[in-house]
């Protein structure tokens, strides 16, 4: 059956801290009145009128839906209003379930920025086979976590095949350089799962589990939990620096491990990720590798422990709606080293840059690239209806969204 929509993508949640970037990247980049049809939606008309103006006059006509995440009908009639659903309403595991099933459960793509591996797990065994039927395309994590680990990995084993006519075994990412901010939802969405997760092992098991988000039967491979660490400082002898955990590593190389299954094993049954920060060389490099593991993983302390987690909420952390300055924002950056491993002593490098603070310009940037390759490139698409990973489901026609608008650029070194 052929649906007819009235718009192309809604943006869901378009009054928070993120959602209010990707209007205005979605506004700067594709402008309203053209071949795509979007709108902005949320919970208040009034915020979402404030949203628009803001857009200046690339926004006037942009249309207003309005719903809310605990009112079903409300979704559903969102969802039967649009080719695709872009969400930014988080913390996902307390606002997201019964949007991702009402648009699985009327064909409607969607894409989000969720980094919670627990919820995705309980999204993907709860829907799979429905979105096999209606034909929805649901593809979690499409920020910084984890776009640019999910298609830096499928670009360097596109060339890695390309030149030596196998895949890269093993793949590491080093986190070069990067500066940026928070925002408020982001701290917001750790916070729950920090609070959830004592109620439910479950939650725990999927955390540490490499390859929890591998379809049922497909959970085994070479990386082991302890690669995902919270504290290990280890010496890189390809960078020749000393490096510390990446606090997005987690999320971010079950979304890769994923990718590989749902590909078919396209870099290989027996493929190893890893991820972490470089830091430097030298005492001086351990030093400060050691100090940034101990600050990261007192952080997360304090967060896990209900008293001093009280305190940061009420006086140090940003709260929901509150993010990082227009500085701050404008100033980020990152730079990210991928070093693939072949056979016979080969080795491959691949470099991957983002302009703009990743929690939230970056990301709002890879947000609407993903959406927009869901709505207007519905037809080119491989994959039917499910659940997947920014690579299996988008992989090259994304790649190029990606490069041509400037969003991520992705170079062999
Ligand atoms: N993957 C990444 O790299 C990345 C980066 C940044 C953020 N994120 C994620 O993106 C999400 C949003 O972050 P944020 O900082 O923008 O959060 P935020 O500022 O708190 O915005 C949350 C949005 O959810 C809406 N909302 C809350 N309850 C709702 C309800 N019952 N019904 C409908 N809408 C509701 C809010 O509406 P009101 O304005 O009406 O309150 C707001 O629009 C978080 O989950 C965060 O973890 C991911």
């Amino acid at each position: 059956m052929v649906r007819n929509f009235e718009f192309d993508i809604v943006i869901w949640g378009a009054s928070g801290f993120v959602g209010r970037r990707v209007a205005h990247h979605m506004a700067a980049r594709y402008g309203s009145g053209g071949d795509l049809r979007w709108a902005i939606g949320g919970r208040k008309q009034a915020k979402l009128e404030s949203v628009r103006s803001e857009l200046g006059s690339a926004g006037t006509d942009i249309p207003i839906v309005t719903g809310d995440s605990h009112d079903v009908a409300s979704l559903e009639a969102l969802a039967a209003r649009t080719k695709v659903v872009c969400s930014t309403v988080g913390p996902y595991a307390k606002y997201g379930s019964e949007l991702v099933k009402a648009c699985v459960s009327t064909g409607t793509h969607y894409c989000d920025l969720t980094g919670e591996a627990h919820w995705m797990r309980k999204m993907i065994d709860a829907h799979q086979a429905e979105a096999e039927k209606t034909g929805a395309r649901i593809v979690h994590a499409c920020g910084f976590d984890s776009i640019p680990s999910d298609m830096g990995v499928f670009f360097l084993q596109h060339k890695a095949k390309e030149r030596y006519g196998i895949p890269c075994s093993r793949i590491k990412l080093r986190v070069k350089a990067m500066r940026g901010g928070f925002s408020g939802g982001t701290l917001a969405s750790l916070i729950y799962w920090m609070q959830e997760g004592p109620r439910d092992p479950s939650i725990r098991r999927v955390m540490t589990e490499p390859y929890s988000l591998n379809p049922k039967g497909q959970r085994q491979g070479p990386d082991r939990p302890q690669s995902m660490r919270a504290v290990a400082v280890k010496y890189d002898d390809d960078l020749k620096g000393w490096t510390m955990p990446f606090f997005m590593g987690p999320i971010n190389t079950k979304i890769v491990r994923r990718s590989n299954a749902l590909l078919g094993y396209l870099y290989g049954e027996d493929f190893g990720y890893e991820e972490a920060i470089l830091i430097g060389s030298g005492p001086v490099g351990w030093v400060i590798a050691t100090i940034g593991a101990l600050g990261v993983g007192g952080f997360m302390l304090a967060l896990a422990l209900p008293p001093t987690r009280w305190l940061l909420k009420k006086f140090v952390l940003p709260k929901p709606g509150q993010g990082p300055s227009q500085r701050v924002r404008e100033n980020g950056f990152f730079d990210l080293i991928l070093v693939g491993k072949l056979g016979e002593g080969n080795v491959m490098r691949a470099r991957i840059k983002g302009v703009g603070d990743p929690g939230t310009e970056s990301t709002s940037k890879l947000l609407v690239e993903s959406a927009v390759c869901l709505a207007q490139d519905s037809e080119k698409i491989a994959v039917g209806g499910g659940f997947w990973t920014p690579a299996s489901a988008m992989g090259e026609l994304l790649l190029l969204r990606l490069t041509t608008n400037q969003a991520l650029s992705f170079e062999l070194v």
